[in-house]
C-alpha cells in the first residue's frame, strides 16, 4: 500500500491516492505539534499532534465538547494556541497576519454563518470584495461558484439566506469558502442538520470539488459513517485529546473502547440494512 501510494502518510486508502499524488509539496498542508488551548479551567485541546497532507481529506470525529471546533479555529487564528505550534503549508501561523491567513483558508462554519442581510451573491463575494477585486470579476466568480455548488443562478443569486432551504444555505457556505480560491478548506459539521438524501448529495458533491480543485480538506462531523464514506483519514477526538487517527481499517484495529464504539454503530446499521432492505426493483444488482 505504501509503494502504491508513494505518500508520506501511508494510511491513505489506495483508491484515494490520486488527488494526493498530484501534490508534491513536502510540507504538510496543516500541522499541529503538541497544541493545547485552554478556556479558563477547561482544556479544550490537549497536546494534539496531527498532520494533514496536501490534497488529503481528513475528517475529525468526536462527541460534543471534545475540542473539534477549537482545533479548527486554531488553524486560521480565530483563536491562538496556549502551547505548541500550528503550521499552514509550512508557516507557523503565529508569524502570519490573521486576516491574510483566513483569506488563504476557506472556512464553513458550524452554524452556517451567512450574513442574513446580504444576498447569496453578496455572501459568496464577500472575500473578493474585501480584497478589492473589481465588481465585474466578483460577479463572474459568483456565477461560477453558484454553478460549482449546483445552485440555480436565476432562483438563488439574489435571494436572502432566510429564503433558502438548509441544504441550499450550506451550498452557499461552501461557495463562499471557495471564493478566494483557497488551497485548504475547513468545514465544521457542514451537513449536520440536513435530511439524509441532501446530506449524502452534498457530501458527494463536496468530495468531487475537493478532488477537482485539488483541495486539502478538514471536515468535522459527528457521524462516523459520513467520515468513513467521505474522508481519506479520520482523527478521533475525546476530551481535547486525539485518541486515534488513520483510515477505517486502522481505526477498526484500535484497542481504544471509545474508538471501537464509534465504529460499531455504522457497522451495525450496515448489517441491519443489508438484512432488512430488499434490493430495489430497478437496481442493476
Ligand atoms: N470561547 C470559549 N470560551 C469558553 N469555553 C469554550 C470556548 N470555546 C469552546 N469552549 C469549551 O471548550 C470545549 C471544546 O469546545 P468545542 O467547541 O471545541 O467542542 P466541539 O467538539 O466542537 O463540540 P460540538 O460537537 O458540540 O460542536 C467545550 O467544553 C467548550 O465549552
Ligand atoms: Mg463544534
Amino acid at each position: 500500500m505504501q509503494e502504491a501510494c508513494a505518500h508520506p502518510l501511508p494510511l491513505v486508502p489506495r483508491d484515494r491516492c490520486g488527488s494526493i499524488m498530484q501534490m508534491n509539496d513536502p510540507a504538510p498542508a496543516l500541522a499541529f505539534d503538541d497544541v493545547s488551548k485552554r478556556f479558563g479551567r477547561v482544556t479544550a485541546v490537549d497536546g494534539v499532534t496531527l498532520r494533514v497532507a496536501a490534497g488529503e481529506f481528513l475528517a475529525i470525529v468526536g462527541g460534543s465538547g471534545s475540542g473539534k471546533t477549537t482545533l479548527l479555529r486554531l488553524a486560521n487564528r480565530l483563536i491562538d494556541a496556549d502551547g505548541g505550534a500550528v503550521r499552514v503549508f509550512g508557516d507557523d501561523v503565529r508569524h502570519l497576519d490573521p486576516i491574510a491567513l483566513r483569506r488563504r483558508i476557506g472556512y464553513v462554519f458550524q452554524s452556517g454563518g451567512l450574513f442574513p442581510h446580504m444576498t447569496v451573491a453578496d455572501n459568496i463575494g464577500i472575500t473578493p470584495h474585501l480584497v478589492g477585486t473589481p465588481a465585474a470579476d466578483i460577479a463572474a466568480r459568483v456565477d461560477e461558484l453558484i454553478d460549482l455548488v449546483r445552485l440555480d443562478r436565476g432562483r438563488h443569486r439574489d435571494a436572502f439566506p432566510h429564503q433558502l432551504s438548509g441544504g441550499e444555505r450550506q451550498r452557499v457556505g461552501v461557495a463562499r469558502a471557495l471564493a478566494a480560491k483557497p488551497r485548504m478548506v475547513l468545514l465544521d459539521e457542514p451537513f449536520g442538520a440536513l435530511d439524509p438524501l441532501t446530506r449524502d448529495a452534498l457530501g458527494e458533491d463536496y468530495r468531487r470539488l475537493h478532488r477537482d480543485l485539488s483541495l486539502t480538506t478538514v471536515m468535522i462531523t459527528h457521524d462516523m459513517a459520513e467520515a468513513v464514506l467521505l474522508a481519506d483519514r479520520i482523527a478521533v477526538m475525546r476530551g481535547g485529546r486525539l485518541l486515534a487517527q488513520g483510515n477505517a481499517s486502522d481505526l477498526a484495529a484500535s484497542e481504544d473502547p471509545y474508538v471501537r464504539a464509534l465504529l460499531r454503530t455504522p457497522r451495525r446499521q450496515a448489517e441491519r440494512l443489508r438484512d432488512l432492505l430488499p434490493p430495489l426493483a430497478d437496481a442493476a444488482s
